[in-house]
Parts: C-alpha cells; sequence; structure tokens
C-alpha cells in the first residue's frame, strides 16, 4: 500500500503565515502539521509516499526531502494550480501504478493515527474507505450518507442542506478502482475535481464504499483558531521532560518538555507546553496549552492557549492569549504610554486589542 500527501493548495484561510509558509508546515506542538501526518502512515508500515506540492515551490521539498526522517521514499508530484483532490489521483497515477493508496491531506491531523480506516480497509477490501466525523455544521465539508451496515449510500460536497451530519475528513484508502472514476468526473461549481464526486461515482456504479465514524481526535486545520485547537489537542499526549536548564527560581508543572538548549529562569510554566530548543523564557507565566517555537524569547511576559512560531519574541506583556506569533515576529510593551497601540502589521494580519 502507498500514501499520497496532499500538501499544495493556497492556505488562504491561514494568511498571513501561508504568504510565507505552506499551510501544512505550520508547527503544533512544535511540529509541522505534515509531519504529524507522515508520521501517521509511517506508523502504519506505509514506506512509498507520493507528496503532492505547488509547481515552483520548494518550502515542502526542503522541510520533507527525501523522506528518510521519517523512514520512508518520498516521490514529489508537482500540481501546477490548486485543481481539486481528484486531481491530485489524477496527477499521480504514474507514481501510484495499481496499488492501493491512503490519500491524506496534508493540513488534517488524525490524533490517533491512521491505523483504524487502513486495517479495515485490508479486511473487507472495499473500493474505497472513508473516515468520518460527526460535525454540527457539515456545511462546509463533504458529507456522506451511510445504511445501517456502514456503507456509504450518498456522497454531497459542502451541500447547502446536508443529508446528515457526517463529514468527510481527510484520510481516505482507496482501491485502484479510484482511477478510473477521477477520470470520468467533471469538475464543479468551484472549477476543481472533487474527490467526493468520484467517491460518488464509485456509489452510483455499486462498488462497496465503506465508512467509519472517527472517534478520536481530528482536525482539518483550515484556520488560526483550528491550528490551537489542535496545538491543545496535541500537548495533551506531550511527553514531559526537561532537556534544558531551569533555575531553582522556576517552577514547571507536570506535562511540559523543555527542548535542548532552552532556558527557563524565575519563571512558572504550567503543563501541557512545550520551550522550543534554544529559546529563552525569563520572568514569566507560559502554559497552559503554549508551545514556544525554537529560538523564540519570552520576556516578563504572560502567554496561554498559543503558538510562537521560531525566533519570536514576547516582551513585558502579561496577558497573550489565544494567540499565533509568526517567524520573527515580536510583541513587546511599548515605550508610548499606557494608551497608545504602536502597530506594525504585515498584510492580511489580525489584532485584538482591549477595549
Ligand atoms: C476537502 C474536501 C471535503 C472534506 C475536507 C476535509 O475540503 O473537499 O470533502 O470534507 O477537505 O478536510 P476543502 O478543504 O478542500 O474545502
Amino acid at each position: 500500500m502507498k500514501a499520497l500527501v496532499l500538501a499544495g493548495g493556497t492556505g488562504s484561510r491561514l494568511r498571513p503565515f501561508s504568504h510565507t509558509t505552506p499551510k501544512q508546515l505550520i508547527p503544533v506542538a512544535n511540529k509541522p502539521v505534515l509531519f504529524h501526518g507522515l508520521e501517521a502512515l509511517a506508523a502504519v508500515g506505509i514506506t512509498e509516499i507520493g507528496v503532492i506540492v505547488n509547481a515552483g515551490a520548494t518550502a515542502v521539498r526542503t522541510a520533507v526531502g527525501d523522506g528518510s526522517a521519517f523512514g520512508v521514499d518520498v516521490t514529489y508530484v508537482p500540481q501546477d494550480e490548486p485543481r481539486g483532490l481528484a486531481h491530485c489521483v489524477l496527477i499521480a497515477r504514474d507514481f501510484l501504478g495499481d496499488d492501493d493508496f491512503v490519500m491524506y491531506l496534508g493540513d488534517n491531523v488524525f490524533a490517533e493515527g491512521v491505523g483504524e480506516p487502513v486495517a479495515r480497509f485490508r479486511e473487507g477490501r472495499p473500493a474505497a474507505q472513508l473516515v468520518l466525523v460527526k460535525v454540527a455544521d457539515p456545511t462546509g465539508y463533504g458529507v456522506a450518507e451511510l445504511d445501517s451496515e456502514g456503507r456509504v449510500v450518498g456522497m454531497e460536497e459542502k451541500p447547502a442542506r446536508p443529508r446528515s451530519d457526517l463529514a468527510v475528513t481527510g484520510a481516505y484508502v482507496f482501491s485502484p478502482l479510484i482511477h478510473e472514476a477521477v477520470r470520468s468526473i467533471r469538475p464543479s461549481r468551484r472549477g476543481e475535481l472533487e474527490i467526493t464526486d468520484a467517491v460518488r461515482w464509485l456509489v452510483e456504479r455499486k462498488h462497496d464504499v465503506r465508512a467509519q465514524v472517527c472517534v478520536g481526535y481530528w482536525k482539518d486545520t483550515g484556520k488560526v483558531g483550528d491550528l490551537l485547537d489542535c496545538n491543545r489537542a496535541l500537548l495533551e499526549n506531550v511527553v514531559p521532560a526537561v532537556h534544558g536548564a531551569v533555575d531553582a527560581a522556576s517552577r514547571i508543572g507536570p506535562s511540559v518538555l523543555v527542548e535542548p538548549g532552552a532556558t527557563v529562569t524565575g519563571s512558572r510554566i504550567d503543563g501541557p507546553a512545550i520551550i522550543g530548543a534554544g529559546s529563552t523564557v525569563r520572568g514569566s507565566d507560559v502554559g497552559p496549552y503554549t508551545s514556544i517555537g525554537a529560538h523564540c524569547l519570552v520576556e516578563n511576559a504572560g502567554i496561554e492557549d498559543s503558538i510562537l512560531l521560531d525566533r519570536s519574541s514576547v516582551r513585558g506583556v502579561r496577558s497573550v492569549r489565544g494567540s499565533l506569533i509568526g517567524r520573527n515576529a515580536g510583541v513587546r510593551r511599548g515605550a508610548r504610554g499606557p494608551r497608545a497601540h504602536r502597530l506594525v502589521v504585515g498584510d492580511d494580519s489580525s489584532v485584538e486589542v482591549p477595549a
């Protein structure tokens, strides 16, 4: 069994971060979202992985390399423009050959990995095995209808009036029958070849399409709030350890990982939290649910439920909460008096200040 990981797309809902970083490389729990996926695939024994990337873009290739860091062998498949998930299958035909494969959306995170759908597929060898989640508002997803035995009998992409509350997540297991399906469908109203339409093509031709409802944590990390939510969920599994230097005046709670080369002085770290490699935390309260990237500076600050990307800093600001702070970005107390906010904010950014 192979895997096809989708790491292209525009990331329009994650601007400004996606201006400089593909959305799949934004870290949660100090690891790019995409790496969580590659590890999940490696964990079920898949070694041949095709990665769809935007043509001309190099960031994913640089970060993932040949895959050996994950124990897998990566083949890159460039896509000229985001033309839909089924288009990705179409252009990966040579790589996929006639093997079964897991299609995995590189911005999705499954805390429990993909062991369950892969095992079910191997057991019953349907044409396709989908992973669903019950959601309150399914209108932003592919939506599946099931019969009483868990067979998929209907599929629709982002329906205005959903026929169930079962959203399709970003892990699919396909037999080679999917290739005929993706060749047979036409672009949707949004101009994309939808995988939902390809699966419906299989269903309408009476092929066996199965689904199970995902019980573990799942997130499509499409927006900043989703990344923070995912960060909270994955930090629950952090393996606590102190590899850096912590002075006697600091208090480190349970579920805290202090990475090598990090320095914590006169601070309180409430888990779950990670202090990234080479970062400095001084006179601050950090956590819970906070991931500080590598080589950051947190000084006389209070940070909770947030993600700091590498080389960012927060100085003299006590109430940072629910925040995502980009690489090399700085947040600090100003010298212009308590009523002034001096803001140097990049394109597509958003800032909230107290009323
Ligand atoms: C895509 C699929 C949709 C699925 C979702 C899961 O949506 O088209 O069927 O429910 O991923 O993340 P998109 O993120 O392209 O809007």
